[in-house]
């Protein structure tokens, strides 16, 4: 019998365009979106955005835009969230925005039920506010003073604020934590009970005064919902709890799996269980935290400036090759650093070699030696050899492990054993020699049609499970090996045999070529770097000092306009230039300033710059330097620029600036 299965993602916060790793999740959830559907189960794949908050709220001040022009345009616009789940072919079935008319409302509908059930109550919220990650505090939870999350500083902060009783459901969460498989894996139940519980969970607060991006307490103004209120509560209310835009909360609540990253099972874990019991509603069934991707053995983000852009990987080497990889590389509940060369590997060896040339080796040789169809019979052997009942055997019982593994979500493992297949196949190529078959077709013909067909139906069962993986290069593969409908099934996938004795395999395209390892990763290198300098600010000030410097010291630098009569590099220095200058004195004076990468000398011959004539003289290279050229920083790009303070010719030499 064919069930239901809810499954959602995390919803995203638009405050940035999304990497690698936010896309590591998705894929993993459409993997097993598509696979519950490929079983026969009716599916709800739920994702969208988390678009309210602080700092929504400023980033959306500083790009000079409302808070909804920020996020429009980072959900909907060019290489924005949804055009990045099109491109990683992401079958989603529902994508909630916060910022829906729909959500607002039951928001609001659900923090009056907490309140007026009593678990919502108002008071003064005391304590420290980690703004990047929008994460209240207690003072016994900060790691050496910092977020415990992104060890970043926290702020003091103190306001009216409403109240959630988290404290009164810590017994009835830790049961459910340590009583029953809500949370998986299962390391992540003691990290929950002995780092927030045992502690003493204290109530949690969840309304803001402080700034107004968010859904307004209706019965309160100047309050708004506390961002994880509102967006824990998305996996039901894109349901239709209590909204009239949806109605299958009925039909899918509760969900069968929150699949979320490590840091957010705490959200998910404690806070979310609580607030379902607080409202009466079900539990989900599971909880599933996965792990990071790392670069370089650390988490990717973008203030780091070390985030992978998916964009950049899809288009170099397929949608199907990259979703493969994030899942055939890393165990699903652990951490995993992700690098070019792994990345490039995995394709060259599992895809290229592996499966790649299975189908491009198969389906050439039944066209070469049999003008493209096998004949009839060609399904059975009455003396099967040794590699012929391994081969059927393993691929006859890939279906059940495979199923085993992707029940638990451990598609690493889903995939190996889909491997052994192939490989196991491509082993039965040389054992049995095609090539030699051929050279008496009327000895070995049927023989050879067997193993034709056994090596058809072999790649033919590993296609189907791998389609959840790769939906587009699966289809290809069904055209190449000439796999009708009825045997690209589920069903299909536990019988050997479902492939026609007479079938047409057509070579086609190569499926995935192979990738000169060293050439893509410069390229991947140069394009990481373009994409690093793009991201810095256009123009970098140096902040201006909060000191006062009191008015006589500032009256003791001598600012002169000065005249260069000469200018020249210091020899053996890349930075010096010597300036020979006319300080209205009647005597030359030498300056050396370090702005050679700036300036060509002879350029600067005749112009009038300004000078700090004061300062004590200062030996460089050699050569006396009296005084110090006076110029404007900043930097582009990340990029140091200088200018020199060049001013008009009419200002005479010895012109004091004042
Ligand atoms: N808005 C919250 C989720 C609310 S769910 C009710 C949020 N958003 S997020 O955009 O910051 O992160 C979304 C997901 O991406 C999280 O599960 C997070 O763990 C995941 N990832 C972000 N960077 C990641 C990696 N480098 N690796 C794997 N996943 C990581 O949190």
């Amino acid at each position: 019998m064919n069930g239901r299965f809810y499954i959602t993602t995390p919803i995203y916060y638009p405050s940035d365009k999304l990497h690698i790793g936010h896309t590591y999740c998705t894929v993993a959830t459409d993997a097993m979106a598509r696979y519950k559907r490929l079983k026969g189960d009716e599916v709800m794949f739920l994702t969208g955005t988390d678009e309210h908050g602080q700092k929504i709220e400023d980033k959306a001040r500083e790009a000079g835009v409302t808070p909804k022009q920020f996020v429009d345009n980072i959900v909907e616009g060019p290489r924005g969230v949804k055009d990045l789940w099109k491109l990683m072919d992401i079958s989603y079935d529902r994508f909630i925005r916060t910022t829906d008319d729909y959500h607002v409302t039951a928001i609001q509908r659900i923090f009056k039920k907490m309140h007026d059930n009593g678990d919502i109550y108002k008071g003064t919220y005391k304590g420290k506010y980690c703004k990047p990650c929008e994460s209240f505090w207690t003072e016994s939870q900060l790691v050496d003073g910092k977020c415990p999350d992104c060890g970043r500083e926290v702020t003091d902060a103190e306001e009216e604020a409403y109240f959630f009783r988290l404290s009164k459901y810590a017994d009835k969460v830790q049961d459910l934590l340590e009583n029953t498989d809500f949370l998986e894996p299962r390391s992540r139940v003691n990290e929950m009970v002995n780092n927030f519980i045992k502690p003493g969970l204290e109530d949690l607060c969840v309304s803001r005064t402080s700034f107004t991006w968010g859904i307004p307490v209706d019965f309160d103004p100047g309050h708004v919902v506390y961002v994880w209120v509102d967006a824990l509560s998305n996996y039901i209310t894109a349901l239709g709890y209590m909204n009239d835009a949806h109605d299958d909360y009925e039909k899918f609540w509760p969900a069968d799996v929150h699949f979320v990253g490590k840091e957010i099972v705490r959200f998910h874990s404690i806070i979310w269980p609580a607030m379902l019991m607080s409202l009466g509603e079900p539990l989900p069934k599971k909880v599933y935290g996965h792990g990071w991707l790392l670069l370089d053995g650390g988490k990717m983000s973008k203030s780091k400036g070390n985030v992978v852009d998916p964009y950049i990987l899809a288009e170099k080497f397929g949608v199907d090759a990259l979703r493969f990889f994030l899942l055939r590389t890393f165990p699903f509940g652990s951490d995993g650093n992700f690098s070019n060369e792994a990345l490039i590997q995995t394709i060259n060896v599992d895809l290229a070699n592996d499966l790649g040339n299975l189908v491009s080796r198969t389906t050439a040789m039944v066209g070469k030696y049999f003008g493209g169809a096998l004949p009839a019979g060609s399904g059975t052997w009455d003396a099967p050899t040794e590699p012929d009942k391994e081969l059927i055997a393993m691929a006859g019982g890939l279906r059940d492990k495979y199923e085993a593994e992707m029940e638990a979500f451990q598609f690493q493992n889903a995939l190996e054993e889909v491997f052994k297949v192939i490989q196991r196949a491509n082993k039965y190529i040389d054992e049995n020699a095609p090539w030699a078959l051929a050279k008496d077709m009327d000895a070995n013909g049927a023989r050879l049609a067997h193993v034709m067909y056994n090596l058809l139906e072999a790649t033919r069962i590993c296609g189907v499970l791998l389609t959840p993986f790769m939906p587009g290069s699966m289809a290809k593969l069904f055209d190449q090996i000439g796999a009708p409908e009825a045997a690209r099934t589920w069903d299909s996938a536990a019988k050997w045999g479902a492939l026609p004795e007479t079938v047409k395999p057509q070579k086609g395209e190569n499926l995935f070529p192979r990738i000169d390892l060293d050439a893509a990763v410069k390229e991947l290198e140069a394009a990481a770097e373009e994409a690093r300098k793009a991201a810095l600010p256009p123009i970098e000030l140096e902040p201006q000092s909060p000191d006062y410097v009191d008015f006589d010291t500032f009256c003791k630098s001598d600012f002169r306009a000065v005249k260069v009569k000469a200018c020249e590099h210091v020899k053996k220095s890349e930075k010096l230039l010597r300036f020979t200058l006319d300080d209205g004195t009647g005597t030359d004076r030498q300056i050396l300033s370090g702005i050679a990468k700036w300036y060509e000398p002879e350029a600067l011959v005749g112009k009038t710059l300004v000078a700090i004539v004061n300062l004590p003289p200062r030996k460089m290279m050699g050569l006396d330097s009296n005084g110090m050229l006076i110029s404007a920083v900043h930097k582009e790009k990340g990029e140091e620029k200088l200018n020199l303070l060049i001013v008009s010719d009419e200002i005479p030499a010895g012109a004091k600036m004042c």
